[in-house]
């Protein structure tokens, strides 16, 4: 078969698969996830809710809900084996190295890691969508000094994963705006991550290894790494009255701005939309709006000087601040939500799966006599 020899950098606007989890119109700033607006899925939905839609294609009905909610909470705990690896790790080691490193890790003690059959592939999505909260919980434990805390069954995601971070139940309206930012994260069509998990996954490796693929590629600063590098840019802005002033000097010196611009979105990301107001809320419930206010002129003069929107990074780094988690944790908190669209997306590709692997433009040396080394 024929194919253009035109080279597309990044794979810019090439459309590699169809995909019936998630839509979007970068032109007009609209995302859904199985035909529903990120909007109505944030305002009525659960992540609970939204992993469920994502792997099944349906809103599930309550007893469906009820169900998957419960074989949710079962699969929570992490084996001893992992525990022991994150003791292992040095207490300055990266958290998304070492969410990579765990996920690693739990394939040994999953008995259907090297089965992949949709049957277990399925069961697989399910327990690492309930464990990869654990881990990023009993990391921050391990690293502080402290004991792991055991997951609840009888918190939902949202609220038993602050729990096993805080050791205490979040209230309400936090369990509810981080249960929100979890369906936020939750997929984003051909994502680099989850490009990354589907070339791993159409050589017909095994999950773990695709999802070790993903979170490998999350790690970058240019794709889920940027919202702990947005809020480093806000601690160190510090104050509102400054926020103009070293927006400007970072922008008249051609600083790429973590949080802004978007490879697809060409209007306002609509997450960040929601996380914008969210992150007001929790400011002003709070009586600290600091960090939206700095947000908010930052966004301003991005947006006067160099026409670019936040992305969803960008007001996610404020609202996870206000709640009191450490910013190395931005970056998992967005995989532990993400595991829900990798997952889904790798059932896709093994049901219908053709080997990746596209072409490149040779630019080396012509064809040439070998020279041996005496002659060197
Ligand atoms: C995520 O793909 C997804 O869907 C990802 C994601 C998901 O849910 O999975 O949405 C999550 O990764 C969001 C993006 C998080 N990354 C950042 O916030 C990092 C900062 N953003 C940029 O690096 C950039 O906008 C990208 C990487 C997001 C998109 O890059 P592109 O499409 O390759 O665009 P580009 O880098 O070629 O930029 C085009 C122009 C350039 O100007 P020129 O050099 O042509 O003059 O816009 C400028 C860039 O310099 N630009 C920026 C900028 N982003 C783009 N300038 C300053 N600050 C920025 N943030």
């Amino acid at each position: 078969m024929m194919v253009d020899r035109v080279i597309h950098k990044g794979l810019e606007g090439v459309v590699v698969a169809t995909n019936p989890l998630t839509s979007i119109d970068g032109q007009i700033g609209k995302l859904m996830y199985r035909g529903y607006l990120i909007g109505d899925l944030a305002e009525h939905s659960t992540y609970e809710e939204v992993v469920w839609l994502l792997l099944n294609g349906e809103l599930p009905t309550a007893p469906q809900l009820e169900t998957f909610r419960a074989d949710l909470a079962a699969n929570r705990a992490i084996p001893d084996s992992v525990i022991a690896v994150l003791r292992l790790l040095p207490p300055e080691a990266n958290a998304m190295a070492a969410l990579r490193t765990s996920v690693s890790a739990l394939a040994f003690a999953d008995l259907e890691a090297e089965d992949n059959s949709e049957a277990a592939n399925r069961r697989k999505a399910v327990r690492l969508t309930a464990k990869l909260a654990t881990i990023v919980a009993a990391f921050d434990r391990i690293r502080s000094g402290q004991e792991p805390i055991a997951p609840r069954a009888d918190l939902s995601h949202a609220a038993n994963f602050l729990y096993m971070l805080r050791g205490g139940e979040p209230d309400e309206h936090m369990a509810h705006v981080f249960d929100v930012c979890l369906t936020l994260h939750a997929d984003h069509e051909m994502n680099a991550s989850t490009f990354a998990g589907r070339v791993t996954a159409s050589t017909l490796s095994d999950i773990f290894s695709a999802i070790t693929s993903a979170i490998g590629t999350l790690k970058g600063p240019l794709h889920g790494g940027a919202n702990s590098k947005v809020m480093e840019m806000l601690l160190q802005i510090g104050d509102p009255a400054k926020a103009e002033t070293w927006i400007k000097d970072a922008l008249a010196n051609h600083q790429r701005v973590m949080g802004f611009g978007h490879r697809v979105y060409k209007v306002e990301d609509p997450r960040a939309t929601v996380l914008r107001t969210l992150s007001r809320q929790l400011g002003e419930r709070l009586g600290n709006t600091r960090w939206y206010e700095i947000s908010r002129t930052v966004e301003q003069e991005v947006r006067e000087q160099k026409g670019l929107y936040p992305n969803v990074d960008f007001y996610s780094a404020s609202t996870y601040y206000l709640m009191g988690i450490k910013t190395d944790l931005y970056t998992p908190i967005f995989a532990l939500s993400r595991i829900a669209g990798w997952t889904a997306n790798l059932l896709e590709q093994y049901a219908d799966n053709r080997l990746i692997r596209p072409d490149s433009e040779y630019t080396g040396p012509k064809e040439r006599p070998y020279v041996p080394l005496d002659q060197r």
